[in-house]
């Protein structure tokens, strides 16, 4: 197995690559990619820098460039339901592009042109994630993330996004990613950790709490690429 494991920010990757001790670092189109054996699997790690584009580019190049065959994203989120708090772990079950508006053609929000609203998660990292979950007797949210090239520090889009998506938490790189494995046939996970609530102290928040959030994100990655080495 092949598995590329991303993030969007270096934060989001620094305890991966600490964990698997050495590694080997290749250039390619303006970025870096981690490669390493972990527990038998051959890893590819990359952050992608934010947003919808370099997610795009990372997520294409693990499958296309280093024949990744399975992708699990890590890193951090907004909350948009009020059940998740600081340091809450959700996995997406679909995502959507919240910012993708072609309505006045007739199209729903967020519909990707010849595609549908929504981006469904594999079944089985889903599955292997709620194990992980179980066996950490952890909390795991199930939930819409929503994605959109957009810090949002927002109340009233916040709501927005909400009620038109029924969205859980939103961030910047997860349903181009889903785009990107969904095109190309790979199975795909997408984990958050929440940082803040999207509201007016996001951007305070987010940077308090972007190392702890990114952490708890990755320590549950490992556990769940220990299960699929297994
Ligand atoms: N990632 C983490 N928090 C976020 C926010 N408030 N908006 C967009 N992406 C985020």
């Amino acid at each position: 197995m092949r598995v590329a494991v991303m993030g969007a920010m270096p934060e989001e990757i620094e305890p991966l690559l600490d964990a698997v001790g050495e590694y080997e670092s290749v250039t390619y189109a303006d970025n870096r990619y981690y490669l390493a054996n972990y527990q038998g699997l051959e890893l590819v790690i990359a952050y992608s820098k934010i947003g919808k584009v370099f997610s795009t580019l990372t997520a294409t190049t693990l499958i296309e460039k280093f024949g990744t065959d399975t992708l699990l994203f890590s890193g951090v989120a907004g909350a948009i339901n009020d059940r998740l708090k600081i340091g809450d772990l959700i996995v997406a079950t679909k995502l959507v592009q919240h910012d993708l508006d072609i309505t006045a053609f007739g199209h729903p929000y967020g519909f990707v042109p010849e595609g549908k609203v929504f981006i469904e998660s594999d079944a089985r990292l889903l599955a292997v994630a709620k194990e992980v979950a179980q066996e950490l007797k952890k909390p795991l949210y199930e939930g819409i993330i929503a994605t959109g090239d957009q810090f949002i520090a927002d109340p009233q889009r916040k709501e927005w996004i909400a009620q038109t998506f029924e969205a859980d938490a939103l961030e910047m790189e997860g349903a181009s990613v889903a785009l990107v494995c969904d095109a190309l046939d790979v199975p795909f996970c997408i984990l958050r950790s929440i940082s803040d609530a999207a509201d007016m102290d996001a951007g305070f928040d987010f940077d308090t709490f972007l190392k702890s959030s990114a952490k708890e994100s990755a320590d549950f990655i490992l556990k769940m690429l220990d299960r699929l080495a297994s």
